[in-house]
């Protein structure tokens, strides 16, 4: 399982600094106008470390987060869930009324970023239910539901940037804990890596950053099947930014070897 610091997670932070940055860009694919205020001094030294190994990372972001929030939007759903939530700042930038928005992350990370958000002007607060746990020591489909989660009702799941983190066992127990825990036609939507340390720098710089990759797979269907889906769409990142930009990216081979993925209960 990754590791998390007492003053939470680093690779959170890198994530809300490509945000960020990739929010102000002319013509942005994403748009989060309150990375800025999270990222910190520490996520601003990442990216710039960042930038050097794997220049391709903030337009892989920017389309993960366009993808996903997408996913969101057209969701017809009651409660959305962000798993391994870091810096994600969905709940405020997706908010619409009848749609519940639940964090869980590590209480390190949300104690890091629920004192961010005091100072952001304007941030509305009580857009999500935060739901601290460390899924190493707590069973998160408890401190859900003891957090008002539903059952019954159908459920959009966000898990980005998180499965490369963990072991074998935890992915599958944590698929397993979804399928049990979800309404029949939830959806899941993340992203997982078919990515060793020395392939290229995007490993390894995690690594440095405390955070190695532990799980790689080139198809993580039988996997989540296995534990009780119905079915997993997954769509490589070359085809995601392609279809996005029109444009193939310069000097990005992790593309190639880095899936978005649809599961369904
Ligand atoms: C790479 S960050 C991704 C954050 C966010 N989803 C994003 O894409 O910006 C990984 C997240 O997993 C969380 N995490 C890692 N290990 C955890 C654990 N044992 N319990 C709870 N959360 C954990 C970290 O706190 C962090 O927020």
């Amino acid at each position: 399982m990754q590791a998390v610091s007492e003053w939470g997670s680093r690779t959170a932070r890198i994530a809300a600094a490509y945000r960020a940055r990739a929010s102000q860009r002319p013509q942005a694919i994403c748009n989060d106008p309150w990375a800025s205020y999270l990222v910190g001094e520490e996520g601003i030294a990442l990216l710039a470390a960042g930038d050097l190994v794997a220049p391709e990372m903030e337009l892989g972001i920017a389309v993960r987060t366009a993808w996903l929030d997408e996913a969101i939007q057209r969701g017809s759903v009651a409660q959305v869930v962000v798993l391994g939530a870091g810096l994600d700042t969905r709940s405020a930038r997706l908010a619409r009324p009848g749609v519940r928005f639940f964090e869980v992350d590590h209480p390190a990370t949300q104690g890091y970023k629920r004192a961010a958000l005091e100072a952001v002007p304007g941030y509305p607060r009580d857009a999500s239910v935060f739901v601290p746990c460390d899924f190493e020591r707590d069973d998160f489909a408890m401190a859900l539901k003891g957090a008002g989660f539903q059952t019954d009702l159908a459920t959009i799941v966000i898990w980005e940037g998180v499965i490369p983190y963990l072991t074998e066992d935890a992915v599958r127990s944590t698929f397993r804990v979804l399928a049990s825990m979800l309404a029949p036609e939830s959806r899941v939507y993340f992203d997982y890596v078919d990515h060793a340390r020395g392939a290229d720098g995007v490993a390894d710089f995690a690594g440095e950053a405390g955070e190695p990759f532990l799980f790689k797979t080139p198809d993580i269907s039988p996997l989540v099947c296995g534990e009780g889906f119905q079915k997993v769409d997954s769509l490589l990142m070359t085809s995601a930014q392609r279809a996005r930009t029109g444009q193939d990216a310069v000097n990005a081979p992790f593309f190639a070897r880095w899936y978005l993925a649809e599961a369904v209960r």
